[in-house]
């Protein structure tokens, strides 16, 4: 049971998680509070999510759950002022890089959880990390998290790691589904066409490697045939590095997780 909850930060993750557990009904609107920065925000909150509860930063000592979304490089003046945080009050963090050892500092008597979801979870299709700190119960955080998607609970390591593969990989995934939707521009088709094709390929391709238990590349496989077009194009696309820029890509996500972290 998460019981009463309060969301410090209502961005672009805190919001995904909110749409997403509010309209699975794993969270009450009559039972979550929120924190904001801006009152314009809060203003937007109350027409977008029916969210009416509204608290100042240090008033903390009425919730059993506390969810830290604000950015890592906020986390610390956050932390450094939720002094009334009860003792065994769950509190899940998702900022990238910042530690368990780091929270467990500035809240010694919480139960600790960072989780690593992505922005998918605000449409149920979200994939979240979840570690727990001293082999807590992942019970009644992964039912939050499951309510949005899928859930891998790991060791804090993997989850630094899954962050820089699935917690960033939607921003990866528009940047090539823009890219694609801009080649099918470049020959000839009008871009709303060309990013609904490209959207929906993206969608199937997934859903069927997670559908079956075939290795991607058995599935490449299948749609190459010899001295065809698919492996043509895939050369190209080679040549072009698209493997390496991914794998870097991931890698320099992991970097600068681990520098905001310190
Ligand atoms: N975005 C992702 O895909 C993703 C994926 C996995 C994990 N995360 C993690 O999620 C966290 C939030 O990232 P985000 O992308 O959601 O950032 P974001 O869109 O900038 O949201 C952060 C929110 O925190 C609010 N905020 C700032 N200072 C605050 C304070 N003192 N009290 C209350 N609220 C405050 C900001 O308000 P204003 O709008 O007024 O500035 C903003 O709404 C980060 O730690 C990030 O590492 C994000």
């Amino acid at each position: 049971m998460l019981g009463k909850t309060v969301c410090i930060g209502v961005g672009a993750m805190g919001g995904a998680l909110l749409r997403g557990a509010l309209s699975q009904g794993i969270l009450r609107r009559d039972n979550v509070s929120i924190v904001v920065r801006r009152p314009e925000h809060r203003d937007e909150l109350v027409d977008e999510l029916g969210v009416t509860g509204f608290v100042e930063l240090p008033d903390m000592a009425q919730f059993d759950t506390i969810i830290l979304a604000v950015k890592p490089q906020v986390l610390p003046s956050v932390l450094s002022q939720l002094s009334s945080v009860k003792a065994g009050a769950t509190v899940i963090s998702v900022a990238a890089g910042v530690t368990l050892d780091t929270l467990r500092k500035a809240l010694p008597t919480a139960v600790l959880y960072r989780a690593m979801p992505n922005t998918p979870a605000s449409i149920g299709c979200g994939m979240t990390a979840l570690t727990a700190d001293n082999g807590a119960d992942t019970i009644h955080v992964e039912a939050l998290f499951n309510a949005v998607g899928e859930v891998a609970v790991v060791s804090e390591a993997d989850l630094d790691r899954l962050g820089a593969l699935s917690g960033a990989g939607p921003g990866y995934m528009f940047v090539i589904l823009d890219a694609l939707a801009d080649a099918g521009v470049r020959i000839g088709l009008p871009r709303q066409l060309a990013i609904k094709a490209a959207a929906q390929t993206m969608y199937g391709a997934g859903k069927m490697a997670l559908e079956s238990s075939t290795h991607p590349a058995i599935l490449r496989d299948q749609v190459t045939s010899p001295g065809g077009t698919t492996i043509a194009g895939i050369g190209a696309m080679e040549k072009g590095g698209l493997r390496s820029a991914l794998q870097d890509g991931v890698v320099a996500c992991l970097a600068r997780s681990n520098e905001l972290g310190k």
